[in-house]
């Protein structure tokens, strides 16, 4: 056979060095943001979410030990998830001065400055219906919700929040919130949206974490159709004008697509969230034997990045980066 009648792909792929001279995605520890738990129910707890093996909830007293582990590796980032003492209809403990977030916030600020600290802003954990906005009619009110809204990230930054994260998907909360902020004199703080959000299963495991599954219903009526494609980049459009800073996607293995199509169709940094679920079904086969847990999960990191992600928030995060170093 004439051998220029084809290509040789496996010419480039013969020695590991070759390979990685031609390597087109890489990972970094500076891609990460590692998601943290912290708990007003008590002191002293650091107790492990079943279905999310080796990660936990923290009371603020232990929380310097997950914060000293995460700055070690050199990763930049945390997202803070509070879990509130009492819960109501109006969500009070998310907008609290020293509500449990804020006052995780100042610590870590206080402990560690150069940290990135993230606020995640919502209303599902501290309300006593689980939904990510007030109530009205048996459904979630949006423009009530935005109010409420504005004064959680607030009240973030004031605490010290480096970046605001919005993921209750009302609409206009990225400019209700970007104007709020203005106003109380944080036009520097930027604006991390989770514009691309499905209403998803995959978040499971998240629920049990943060204690804040809906009571009634679902959360159809604001996050978005799993079947849907187009729609993400009409969400993702509204928040770019409303002043987003950085474009969120989660789900992210499932929604490759979608991370794709915001990648060649908006300009900011764009993330990429790996959820608790995603994270669950890997542990539960690496648990089993059933798959290589570390090439599993740097192969589905990588895959991320290639779909067009600039970082990543996930679970996966500590030992991503242990991984990482042992490649070298
Ligand atoms: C709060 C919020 C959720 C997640 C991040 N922020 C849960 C939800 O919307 O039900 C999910 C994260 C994960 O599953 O890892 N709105
Ligand atoms: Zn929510």
């Amino acid at each position: 056979m004439n051998p220029l009648k084809f290509d040789r792909h496996r010419r480039l792929r013969r020695t590991d060095t070759l390979r990685k001279m031609v390597r087109e995605t890489f990972l970094r520890p500076s891609d990460f943001i590692y998601p943290i738990f912290v708990t007003a129910e008590g002191t002293g707890i650091k107790k492990e979410i079943p279905s999310m093996p080796n990660v936990f909830q923290y009371s603020l007293d232990r929380l310097d030990e997950e914060l000293s582990e995460v700055v070690g590796l050199g990763i930049p980032s945390v997202i803070f998830f509070g879990i509130p003492k009492e819960k109501d209809a109006v969500g009070s403990g998310a907008y609290d001065e020293h509500g449990i977030v804020q006052e995780a916030i100042r610590q870590a600020k206080k402990s560690y400055p150069e940290l990135v600290v993230i606020a995640d802003t919502c209303m599902c954990e501290y309300t006593d219906h689980g939904h990510c906005g007030i109530i009205h009619d048996g459904d979630v009110d949006n423009d009530e919700s935005l109010e409420y809204l504005a004064k959680t990230a607030v009240s973030q930054a004031e605490a010290g929040a480096d970046i605001i994260a919005p993921s209750n998907m009302m609409d206009g909360f990225v400019m209700a919130i970007r104007h709020a902020l203005d106003e109380a004199g944080f036009a520097n703080i930027p604006i991390m949206s989770y514009a691309v959000k499905y209403a998803s299963a995959f978040f499971g495991p998240f629920r049990d974490a943060a204690e804040s599954a809906p009571k009634f219903g679902n959360r159809k009526t604001y996050q978005m159709d799993p079947a849907n494609r187009r729609e993400a980049l009409r969400e993702a459009a509204s928040d770019v004008g409303e002043g987003a800073d950085f474009i969120i996607v989660k789900p992210a293995l499932p929604y490759l697509d979608v991370l794709r199509d915001v990648r060649n169709n908006v300009n900011l940094p764009l993330v990429a969230y790996n959820v608790s679920g995603e994270y669950a079904m890997v542990k539960a086969a690496a648990q089993n034997g059933w798959i290589d847990e570390k090439a599993v999960v740097l192969e589905s990191l990588t895959a991320m990045k290639r779909a067009g992600a600039d970082l990543i928030i996930t679970y996966h995060a500590k030992d991503a980066v242990r991984w990482l170093g042992e490649e070298v």
